[in-house]
This record gives C-alpha cells, structure tokens and sequence, in this order.
C-alpha cells in the first residue's frame, strides 16, 4: 500500500482511523519504545504506534511482559511522545495497573495521558472489561481492546497459544468484541487467532481490528519492530516477517570498528580535530623548550 501526500499532512486521529475502516483502506501500526525508532517510524507514515508493554521482552529483556511497571512504561511512551507528531500513539496499561480496582485503574490511565502523551490506552481482555473501559472513556481517554491470545493471561492460557480455536472459544471470542465494540473502543486488537475469526469478528464490528497473528482480513495490521527488523534473540512466530536483518547489521558494524581501533584504522586524521595553525606553531615551541630543558 503506497502512502499518500494527505497521509503525510493529516495528523491521525480516532476519527480518521475509524473513517479508514469505512473506506477499506488498511491501518499500518508499529510498536515503538525509544524517540530514535518512534521518530523514523513517524516519518515513514505508520498510523498507529504503540508503546506495547512487549517491550518488558523486547528492550528489558524480561521472559514476559508481567514485570514492568507503570513507571517504566510511562519512562518509554514519554521518548515516544517527543517523536511522535503524525500517528495516532496507544500506550499499554501493564499487567496490575488496571486489575486492582477502578480508582487506581483510572489513576493509572489518566497518568498515561497526562504524562506519557497517550492519545489512548490499550487494555487486555474482553467483557469483563467492559465496566472499567466505560469509566476511563468517560474520563475522555479513547481505549483500544485487546482480545484473543492476551500476553499478560500468559499463565490462564498455559502459555502463548492459538485462541479461538474451538467453537465455545470462538463464540465468546465474537461476544468479547461484540462488547468492546458497543463499549465505544476506538481500536480492537486481535492477536493470535485463526485467520477464518478474525475475518468473521471484523465485518461484525464496526471498530477497526487491528490483526497480529489473526491473517489479513482484519481492518489492519501491528507488528512487534523488533520482529519486523530482526532485533530478537529466538526464532520469530509464524505470523512474523523480517523486513530487514538489523541484528546482522548492527553485529557487522560493530565487528568492524572493533578491527579498526584495534589496527589504528579509527579515528583517522579526517575524523579528528585540529588545532588553528598558529596554535599548532606555539605549541610545537612549547614541546621544543619543554623538552630542552628536561635534558
Ligand atoms: O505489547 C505489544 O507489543 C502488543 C502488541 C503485540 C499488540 O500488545
């Protein structure tokens, strides 16, 4: 999908990507977590970009997304933010920060808006969250759902598996989006879920699905950015695809300026600084007289 000039010019919005459900027309997501990635992601277009809570696995190297904190996220989303001027930027609520009770769910939701620069939340699970979304929406903060295989029910689930498989699964599957939908979410993460699903829970909702692992019938599709780009340490889920091998690369390079500041090859006298001629002068005489008188 070729990126158009009006792309580039309209700031994205609730409206606008629920305009792009209605158009066909596919929403690009991302996950970032860093102002240097969030930046280069903004200025090539994504709409959505999201502070995932993956980056518990992706950049602090926890074995899940349970540990992190709201701090942490909040530490992340506020790099993101300073980047971010085009996409529309979700940040996860983390494991515990929305399971606790309203007040300080809402608490919670309202410090990623304020301080993280959240245009909206995103929160796993589906009817049963229903009652919590309608509060934090009526605190004017727009709320993506999650639903399907949900990271932070890693435990629940006995592990990272394919949900919706069966037709009991898949029945409430359809009436957790049918919920968030009537809810009001502005966003319906589908992750990990057949393709056949999705597709059936995308045309049943008005929201925009936004697919990972759930096949390209959804309104649009997220990857983690560093599956896309190969930054990851195991070997990618099925519904992955490297776009580029930046592990190999930065690898390479730093192989190479090891080998050159080894071998002297780094920095060059190009890559230095000098000093003004007649400074080089007084100070090649210093050194002269220096050196002189140690004799
Ligand atoms: O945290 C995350 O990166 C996510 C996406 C996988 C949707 O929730």
């Amino acid at each position: 999908m070729s990126i158009t000039t009006a792309d580039f010019r309209s700031k994205i919005t609730t409206h606008i990507l629920a305009e792009k459900k209605l158009n066909r027309e596919r929403i690009t997501a991302l996950t970032a977590y860093d102002y240097a990635t969030a930046r280069l992601l903004d200025e090539a277009g994504i709409d959505v970009i999201l502070v995932g809570d993956s980056l518990a696995q992706t950049v602090l190297g926890y074995e899940s997304t349970l540990p992190v904190t709201v701090d942490e996220m909040l530490h992340h989303a506020r790099a993101v933010r300073r980047a971010v001027k085009r996409a529309f930027l979700i940040v996860d609520m983390p494991f515990g920060s929305y399971h606790t009770g309203c007040r300080e769910s809402l608490t919670n939701a309202v410090r990623f808006v304020k301080e993280g620069g959240a245009e909206a939340v995103k929160i796993e699970g589906g009817e049963k969250r229903v009652d919590l979304i309608t509060k934090i929406l009526n605190a004017e903060i727009p709320v993506c759902g999650h639903i399907g295989l949900t990271p932070q029910s890693v435990h629940k689930m006995g592990g990272y598996k394919v949900q919706g498989k069966s037709l009991p699964a898949i029945e409430e599957l359809k009436r957790d989006a049918v919920a968030l939908d009537r809810a009001g979410v502005c966003l319906l993460v589908l992750e990990g879920i057949p393709r056949e699903v999705a597709a059936m829970i995308t045309a049943e909702v008005e929201v925009p699905t936004i697919g990972i692992g759930a096949g390209p019938e959804c309104d649009g599709q997220i990857l983690v950015f560093h599956d896309l780009v190969n930054l990851t340490f195991a070997p990618p889920a099925k519904f992955v695809r490297r776009y580029a091998d930046a592990g190999a690369l930065i690898g390479d390079a730093v192989r190479e300026y090891c080998a050159d500041v080894k071998s002297g090859n780094f920095p060059s006298d190009g890559e230095s600084y000098h000093l003004p001629k007649d400074s080089q002068a007084s100070l090649a005489m210093a050194v002269g007289r220096r050196t002189v008188s140690k004799r």
